[in-house]
């Protein structure tokens, strides 16, 4: 996707399907080279991230099949233990497949992914933690040469933060490794939840998912498995607010409410009527919306670090002071620019930002710094009075499938760039 054109106000009604999660698909990817069969993988959401990550199987010997949003992956005969730079710098995320190649090869190679655009990104908790389990990590040449001569031996590892991947990358590692592995302070978003099922669909055996402790029990190997990844909740929440600017009713069929919990009161704060069934989210909104929200972002259950940029792009839009505190990423809070060209008036200090909304932005050219900055700039467009140009859309295309489509189906003006 080159560029896209946004011609604004336009209210938004209808019906829409949310997408599987990107940050559940790309572990359980990573996890599936573990399993010496075939993974099914449906409600796989069809976004560059998913396909980097089957190009990185591919690399090491997988079979790979998609098709509709169901991936298939036979890691039967994978061998690879090494990842190309190339890949690396693709997606930082790839460094999830650490344990999953220390755990089948016994051995693995990648380059460490260094810093981005949301500030530095180190992995010493992954080190530190595949360290404790037996591993010899070595740099060379930039690249980390990462050896298990004996094998990974479970043990405890407490997390001094409860970092996502390096949880991930500890149950992926420890549920074919010798022994009993405990994570102490272990993440516990439902993404985690998300991989622990897939790995106990594939027979391995974790209990403590979803909460601080999280125990896993090696066994000998993983087999085929089918696996349905859960809704994208950060997705969920830029559709509420598209609506949110924009105005309109929109049903958002296979939304999960309660993993939103920390996110929806906002909305209906600012004047959002939702209504819930288990599996859908209805959100109304006149446009209208009230300022004077208090945000600060924590670890799940608290409220996530990757909605920050979408919530902030809708305070834009209220008429109020809003305050945001980012405490996850050191520098996550470059997509404010773009929306100052817009006409907010956001003032960053730090890992505080200040927004003072008066109802309205307009029009601009603005580019999409990163993933979900990249959907704050398409929030401000939606409700923006005139046509905004927005540029290096492919951040974007990394998590949204068809965001575009998605969106023109419920009256949006979108126009894709050639
Ligand atoms: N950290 C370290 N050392 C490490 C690992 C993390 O210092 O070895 C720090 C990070 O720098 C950060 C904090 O710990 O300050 C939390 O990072 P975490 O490891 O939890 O993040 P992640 O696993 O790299 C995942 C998501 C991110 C999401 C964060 C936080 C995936 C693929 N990515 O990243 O998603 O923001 O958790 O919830 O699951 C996005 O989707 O836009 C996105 C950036």
């Amino acid at each position: 996707m080159a560029g896209l054109l946004i011609t604004g106000g336009k209210p938004l009604n209808g019906r829409i399907k949310l997408q599987g999660a990107k940050n559940s698909a790309l572990p359980i990817l990573a996890a599936s080279l573990l399993c010496k069969g075939t993974s099914v993988i449906h409600n796989c959401p069809h976004i560059s991230d998913v396909d980097v990550s089957v190009r990185i199987l591919e690399s090491l010997g997988c079979v790979c099949d998609f098709s509709d949003n169901t991936l298939t992956v036979n890691a039967a005969h994978a061998k690879g233990f090494e990842i190309s730079d190339t890949l690396m710098c693709e997606m930082r995320s790839s460094v999830i497949f650490l344990g999953a190649m220390l755990a089948r090869m016994g051995k693995a190679v990648l380059s460490p992914p260094g810093g981005c655009e949301l500030g530095l990104r180190p992995i010493n908790l992954h080190i530190d933690a595949l360290k404790r389990m037996g591993a010899v990590i070595e740099e060379n040449h930039g690249r980390l040469v990462c050896n298990c001569p004996n094998g990974l031996k479970g043990c405890t590892i407490d997390l001094p933060v409860a970092s996502v991947g390096t949880t991930e990358n500890i149950m992926i590692a420890a549920s074919v490794a010798q022994g009993i592995t405990v994570i102490r302070n272990a993440a516990k978003e439902p993404e985690i939840i998300d991989l622990a099922n897939y790995l106990r669909g594939c027979g391995a055996v974790i209990e403590g998912d979803g909460e601080t402790v999280i125990r896993i029990e090696g066994v000998s190997s993983l087999h085929s498995c089918q696996h349905t990844v859960i809704p994208d909740r950060i997705v969920a929440a830029t559709y509420i607010s598209a609506v949110a600017v924009c105005g309109g009713k929109v049903e958002i069929l296979n939304a999960q409410p309660a993993h939103l919990h920390a996110v929806l009161p906002y909305y209906e704060q600012m004047g959002c009527t939702l209504r819930f069934t288990q599996n859908s989210i209805t959100v109304e909104s006149d446009g209208q919306l009230k300022g004077g929200i208090r945000v600060h972002t924590t670890e799940y259950p608290g409220f996530p670090t990757d909605t920050q940029p979408i919530m902030l792009a809708t305070a834009c839009l209220s008429r109020g002071t809003g305050v945001f505190v980012e405490n996850i990423f050191s520098n996550r809070y470059r997509f404010v620019a773009g929306l100052n060209k817009m006409g907010a008036a956001v003032e960053v200090y730090d890992r505080v930002a200040v927004v003072r909304g008066n109802g309205k932005l307009n029009s601009a050219d603005v580019e999409a710094t990163d993933l979900r900055g990249g959907a704050a700039m398409i929030i401000g467009a939606l409700a923006a009075k005139g046509t905004s140009h927005i540029t290096k859309t492919e951040h974007i295309d990394r998590g949204y499938e068809d965001i575009v489509g998605v969106l023109n189906s419920i009256g949006a003006d979108i126009a894709k760039e050639r």
